[in-house]
């Protein structure tokens, strides 16, 4: 019998593949979230739309006047945060379609001069190279992005020298830990190995606020041990500003492991400087 030979995809198979399964999710994070953010926004509460720990690295870092990229921005609802919160300029990039579009009804209702990109991190033009001070990642990027030094190679390039690049991601270690039972007294069970060098490859729903279930295009995912996100950044020109772990659950999906009394790290920020 022939033996099958794993053929990792391209970056570009990746992509293409990854931009159907998330333009299928737009129409159902719209339904769920559309309310709350012109809610936020009529109510000029755009902080709300980041969570405590990038809120308050950014304070820390202080954006007033400073030109800011986000890549992997979804709806750019974060993007806009940091643009109300003083940024001379606020870029976001996605890869969705959909998601761009519905950024743009968010500016337009928040009245913002929010820019909207839709591209792939790896296509971005030249011409926006050495035009920011600041390049912004949140929950959930990373993993959708195959080549990591590539990739932070190009943030690298996006910024002016002394610029910074803040990561508030979701710990690599949650993607070997079962969540099956979700009750307090559970002990974690460790499923897969942290080590895998494998994408891993989904049909599941991307609805990451309520689970909605649909006809799901397959996704490709590719998990990032912490010492090769570290690395990377380090061979693109980057220096460690701060880093810190935390119990903290910002992807909405181990609130359960949250509040175990033995902790585990769930997320982590990184900052970057070059
Ligand atoms: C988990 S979402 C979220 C991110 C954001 N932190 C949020 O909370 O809305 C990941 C996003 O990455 C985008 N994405 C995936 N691959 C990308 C790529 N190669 N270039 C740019 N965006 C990409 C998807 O379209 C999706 O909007």
């Amino acid at each position: 019998m022939e033996q099958q030979v794993f053929k990792k995809p391209t970056l570009q198979e990746s992509t293409a593949a990854n931009k159907l399964a998330w333009e299928a999710v737009v129409v159902h994070h719209k339904k769920s979230q559309s309310e709350r953010i012109s809610q936020r926004i009529l109510e000029k509460r755009f902080t709300d739309f980041l969570d405590d720990d990038s809120l308050l690295e950014l304070q820390r870092i202080d954006v007033k006047g400073k030109r800011i990229i986000q890549l992997c921005c979804n709806n750019g609802r974060e993007t806009l945060a940091i643009l109300a919160m003083g940024a001379s300029r606020a870029v976001g990039v996605d890869l969705t379609e959909g998601f761009i579009l519905q950024g743009k009804e968010i500016a337009f209702e928040a009245n913002l001069p929010l820019e909207l990109i839709c591209s792939s991190v790896y296509d971005l033009p030249e011409s926006l190279n050495n035009s920011f001070d600041l390049v912004y990642i949140s929950i959930g990027a990373l993993g959708w992005l195959q080549d990591l030094n590539r990739f932070f190679a190009i943030c690298r390039n996006l910024l002016v020298d002394g610029g910074k690049m803040v990561i508030n991601e979701q710990h690599p270690i949650c993607a070997v830990l079962f969540d099956e039972d979700k009750s307090v007294e559970y002990a974690p069970v460790i499923q897969g190995s942290y080590f895998t060098e494998e994408p891993y490859f989904g049909a599941d729903s991307l609805d990451y606020y309520v689970g909605t279930e649909y006809n799901a295009p397959e996704y490709h995912w590719y998990h990032h041990r912490l010492d090769q996100i570290i690395t990377s950044a380090l061979v693109a020109g980057f220096a460690i500003e701060t880093f810190r772990e935390s119990p903290q659950d910002i992807a909405n999906s181990f609130e359960h492991y949250a509040s175990l009394p033995c902790k585990l790290p769930l997320s982590y920020l990184l900052t970057l400087n070059c």
